[in-house]
C-alpha cells in the first residue's frame, strides 16, 4: 500500500497495477454456454438474418423491458438511426449534451440537427423542463439519455412530448434491467434502445436491442434494419442486423446479468465505504428503488476542496496503470461538429459536470481488493493535491503510458472513447 506521495507513480512510485484496470471491460460470461451456443450456430449453417438466437434474444429483452416487441441490431447507433427514420423525424431533435457523442452523431448522420439542453445538477439526468424550453416549431422529437445505469425522468419527458405532440426515444445504452418508479426501461416513449457493446454491462460483442410496445413502429424498424425488406420496401432501408454470434454472446451476457448487477453494487458499496470521509470526492448515489445497475462508479472531484482538477487525478491513476473515464467529457455541445455552430448553448450544469465526473473502474473483472487500491490511490493523490500538482509541474516522473482521454494505444477497448 502506498503511504506517501512519493510512492505515487507519477511521482516515480511503482504502478500499483502490473496489467491495465480498465472502465469497460466486458462483463463475465459462462464460456461454455457461450462456445455450446457458437458449435450450435456452425452446426446450423445459420449465421444472420433472424436465425434463432438473435429470435431467442429479442424475447427475452422484451420480456425485461415490460414490452411486447424488440429488434435486435447491429449496435445502438444504428438502431436510434433506424428508429428515427422509421418514424419519419425531420428537423430537430432535443437531447442533452451530457452523454456520449454517438446520441448526437447519430441523428445528425441521417441529417437530424441535435439540439442539445441542459441537465439536472444533482442526478446529472436530462432536465424536463429545459428539454421543453429547447423545443421549437422544428423540434420532432426528444431523445432521453439514461445515465449512469438508472433511468432519467422519463414520464416526465413523456409528457413534455405529449404536449408538443412530439416523438420521444431513450438513449438506454446505459440502463438495460433499471425501472422507474416500477415501470422497466425499455417501455417509455415510442421506443427504447439498448447498446449491447462490449463496454456494457451486457455485450454482444457489438450490438443493440429496439425495444417498443408500439407495434407499427417495430414493423418499420424490422423491415428498414434489413435492406426495407417486406412491407416497408418502398422506403428503402439499411442493413442493421444483428448476427447470431452477437446474439449468442449477449443472451449468454444477459443470462449473467444478476451476478454482474450484484457484483457491480458490492463495488459501488465499497467505492462508496472507502471514499466517504474523502473531502472533495463524493461518489454519485443511485436510488435502490430504480433498480441501478451499477454499469458505472462516478466521483465528482471538486478541485477547490482537493488541490487537483479531474484531469490532474486521472493522469495520477493512469500512471498506476488505472484506465478512467470522464463520462461525459468534453459534453457534446463543447466538442466538433457541435462546438462551431453559429449558436452555441452554454449549458452551465453540463458544462460543470463535464468539468468534475470521472467513471472508476468496475465490473465482474475488478475485484473488491482492486477497488480498495484504487480509493487507496484517490484519498492518497488529493490528500495532498498541491504537492501532486507541483511534483507534476517540476515534470512529471512517469507519463502516462497506454492511452489518455482520447487516445490510445493495443488493445481496442483501451482505445475506444466509450
Ligand atoms: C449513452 C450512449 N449512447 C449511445 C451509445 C452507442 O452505443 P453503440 O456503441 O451500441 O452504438 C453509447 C455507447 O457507448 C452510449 O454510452
Amino acid at each position: 500500500m502506498k503511504t506517501s506521495v512519493t510512492d505515487l507513480a507519477v511521482l516515480g512510485g511503482s504502478p500499483a497495477f502490473t496489467e491495465p484496470l480498465a472502465v469497460g471491460r466486458p462483463s463475465r460470461v459462462d464460456r461454455r454456454s457461450f462456445l455450446e451456443r457458437v458449435e450450435r450456430i456452425l452446426a446450423s449453417g445459420r449465421h444472420s438474418n433472424g436465425g434463432p438466437f438473435v429470435e431467442e434474444l429479442e424475447a427475452r429483452l422484451a420480456e425485461l423491458a415490460g414490452v411486447r416487441h424488440c429488434v435486435a441490431m447491429c449496435n445502438a447507433t444504428t438502431a436510434t438511426q433506424v428508429l428515427a427514420r422509421a418514424r419519419g423525424i425531420r428537423g430537430e431533435v432535443v437531447m442533452p449534451s451530457m452523454t456520449f457523442i454517438a446520441t448526437a452523431h447519430a441523428m445528425r448522420w441521417i441529417g437530424l440537427d441535435p439540439v442539445f439542453c441542459d441537465v439536472d445538477p444533482v442526478t446529472g439526468q436530462i432536465d424536463p423542463g429545459q428539454a421543453r424550453a429547447s423545443i421549437t416549431p422544428r423540434t420532432e422529437a426528444i431523445v432521453g439519455v439514461h445515465l449512469w445505469g438508472r433511468p432519467c425522468p422519463a414520464s416526465a419527458l413523456e409528457d413534455v412530448a405529449a404536449e408538443y405532440g412530439i416523438d420521444l426515444y431513450l438513449d438506454a445504452a446505459h440502463a438495460i434491467g433499471t425501472a422507474l418508479d416500477g415501470r422497466p426501461v425499455g417501455g417509455f416513449g415510442n421506443a427504447e434502445v439498448f447498446s449491447l457493446h462490449a463496454t456494457k454491462i451486457v455485450g454482444g460483442f457489438e450490438g443493440g436491442a429496439l425495444v417498443t410496445d408500439d407495434e407499427e413502429t417495430a414493423e418499420r424498424v424490422r423491415s428498414l434494419q434489413a435492406f426495407g425488406d417486406g412491407i416497408w420496401n418502398k422506403h428503402g432501408g439499411t442493413n442493421a442486423k444483428m448476427s447470431e454470434v452477437s446474439a449468442a454472446m449477449a443472451l449468454t451476457s444477459l443470462e449473467a446479468l444478476p451476478d454482474t448487477v450484484s457484483h457491480n453494487r458490492r463495488n459501488h458499496d465499497l467505492y462508496v465505504k472507502c471514499l466517504d470521509r474523502t473531502p472533495g470526492v463524493s461518489v454519485e448515489r443511485f436510488d435502490p428503488d430504480q433498480r441501478p445497475n451499477h454499469q458505472y462508479v462516478i466521483i465528482r472531484v471538486d478541485p477547490a476542496e482537493t488541490g487537483m482538477d479531474r484531469d490532474t487525478l486521472h493522469r495520477v491513476l493512469l500512471a498506476e496503470n488505472v484506465i478512467t473515464r470522464p463520462y461525459f467529457s468534453p459534453a457534446c455541445h463543447q466538442t466538433e461538429p457541435y462546438s462551431s455552430l453559429p449558436t452555441p448553448r452554454s449549458l452551465p450544469h453540463t458544462e460543470r459536470l463535464a468539468a468534475t465526473v470521472l467513471a472508476l473502474p468496475t465490473g465482474t473483472g475488478t475485484s473488491s481488493t482492486d477497488v480498495e487500491t484504487v480509493c487507496d490511490i484517490v484519498r492518497l493523490a488529493v490528500s495532498h493535491g498541491d504537492r501532486v500538482v507541483r511534483g507534476l509541474q517540476a515534470g512529471p516522473a512517469q507519463e502516462p503510458h497506454h492511452d489518455d482521454f482520447e487516445h490510445g494505444s493495443g488493445s481496442d477497448l483501451l482505445s475506444a472513447r466509450q
